[in-house]
């Protein structure tokens, strides 16, 4: 994994791994003698992106409530909202939870006397999972465990937080084909929107609209599980900012809240460029994440997956899992221009039931409503990572677990999926499998 694109001239590779460094190497505490790297902090969730994002693609599910997750993190908000639409974030604890601190208390955790040294402020919480499980009976007799987590948080690091403070939990996903996914063509994405469901087949589809801070306007939104991010390039300053506390041109300032005095007084790791990343290496972050290739297609031609094939657009699944685009032109990334893609997702919101629902709005999705998943490279999740999690907050431990979950618009087609006899499911998951 974590391949560049087959067609990468020597320069574009050159570009390439200097951005799988950066997104590999730890950030540590600034300052430090060398520039390039410090800025962790002073709050943050992890050291590097591919601690989350294992090998480029999905991120740790846990199982256990006493091992916190580091790959799925907790966004926060009040009620109401922002001057463009965003989601309004709790007053001292900010828009996302950051479970860990460059405080040297924080990092001597539990050594005796450590409290001292809480030069940063103490981290904000940490994320415990418990997990619940519950049965599902097909028709037929057949059943699927399933699991979901509640979320308990533990040792507060700024007291208690606003009473209607809603809290959503966030699985990390795959970064392969991200580049490709950008290069859809807008109109083509919208070409499948029905926010009204005109056509009365019970499946919507709608755009988020949400603020690009670098274009200082409201844009259709294209990443991020409920597609609250308007590009690959806004995504990743956000993921430096607030998974890893790293500033940059887009998301100039840290993670800190007035509430979090000393973490706004920390030393920054600031270059000449007055931020913590500059823009050449920002640049080379990008390049790496459009880059990374998805992986092939296994078996294609096999007569179950041929089968399963089949079923997967009889029984509506297609009708959001999109399997094909086109994508467009960029000068930037001839690799990835003018191709046909295979995602099976559309990447618009659709509601998908109560089950599913976190209770957070964020810009015009609502809780209920997620990005179809892109299913290319679901099947290899499993042999890249054992405990891998699917589903926006990674509950579901399998391919069945996850179509299994699938209600609201996706109801009548799960229903269609659990009247199919035993070997038809397989084959549909089989099929699901090889993307
Ligand atoms: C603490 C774990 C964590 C770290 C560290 C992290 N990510 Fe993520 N990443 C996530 C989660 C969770 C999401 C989904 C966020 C959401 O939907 O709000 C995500 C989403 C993404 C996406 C969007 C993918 C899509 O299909 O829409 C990209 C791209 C990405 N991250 C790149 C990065 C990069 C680059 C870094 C390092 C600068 C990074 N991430 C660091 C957890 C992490
Ligand atoms: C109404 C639209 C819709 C339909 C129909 C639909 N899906 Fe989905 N699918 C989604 C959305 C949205 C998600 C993401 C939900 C989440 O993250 O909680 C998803 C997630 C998934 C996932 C998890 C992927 C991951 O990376 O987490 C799988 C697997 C999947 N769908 C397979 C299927 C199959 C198979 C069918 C047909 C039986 C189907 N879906 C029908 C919208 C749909």
């Amino acid at each position: 994994m974590t391949q560049p694109a087959a067609n990468l001239t020597a320069e574009q590779r050159a570009r390439f791994y200097a951005g799988k460094a950066l997104a590999t190497q730890p950030w540590v505490r600034a300052p430090t003698l060398t520039d390039a790297r410090d800025g962790l902090g002073p709050l943050y969730n992890a050291r590097s992106c591919l601690e989350c994002h294992i090998k480029g693609g999905r991120g740790e599910s846990t199982t256990s409530v006493e091992r916190p997750p580091v790959a799925t993190l907790v966004r926060l908000s009040v009620p109401g909202r922002g001057a463009h639409g965003e989601p309004r974030p709790e007053p001292v604890y900010g828009a996302q939870l950051q479970t860990r601190s460059t405080s040297l208390s924080h990092q001597l955790r539990d050594r005796p006397g450590a409290a001292r040294y809480d030069d940063h402020g103490p981290a904000e919480a940490a994320v415990h999972l418990r997990w619940t499980s519950q049965t599902f009976t097909y028709p037929d007799g057949a059943r699927v465990e399933l699991r979901a987590p509640a979320l308990e948080l533990r040792r507060l690091g700024y007291g208690d937080m606003q009473p209607e403070t809603r809290a959503g939990l966030r699985h990390a996903p795959s970064m392969a084909g991200v580049g490709l996914l950008e290069l859809i063509p807008q109109e083509d994405i919208e070409r499948r929107a029905d926010p009204d469901d005109r056509d009365a087949d019970g499946i919507s589809g709608r755009v988020n609209i949400v603020w690009d801070p670098e274009a200082e306007a409201l844009r259709p939104g294209r990443f991020g599980l409920k597609a609250n991010q308007p590009s690959a390039r806004v995504q990743v300053a956000a993921a430096l900012a607030g998974d890893l506390g790293v500033t940059s041109s887009v998301f100039p300032d840290q993670p800190c809240t007035e509430g979090q005095p000393r973490c706004q007084a920390a030393p920054t790791g600031e270059d000449a460029s007055g931020h913590e990343i500059s823009e050449e290496l920002l640049d080379a972050l990008v390049f790496f994440t459009m880059s990374i290739a998805v992986v092939e297609r296994r078996a294609p031609e096999h007569p179950t997956v041929r089968e399963g094939a089949a079923l997967f657009e009889l029984v509506g699944c297609a009708d959001c899992h999109t399997p094909r685009f086109g994508t467009g032109d960029d000068p930037d990334y001839p690799h990835l221009s003018h191709q046909t893609i295979w995602p099976y997702s559309d990447l618009l919101l659709h509601d998908m039931g109560p089950a599913l629902d976190d209770g957070r709005e964020d810009h015009r999705a609502s809780g209920a409503e997620w990005r179809t998943a892109p299913l290319w490279g679901v099947g290899l999740a499993r042999a890249m990572l054992e405990s891998v999690g699917l589903l926006h907050d990674g509950r579901a431990r399998t391919v069945e677990e996850a179509i299994v979950w699938h209600g609201g618009e996706a109801s009548e087609s799960r229903e269609r999926f659990a009247a199919l006899d035993a070997p038809q499911r397989r084959a549909l998951i089989s099929f699901v499998r090889s993307l």
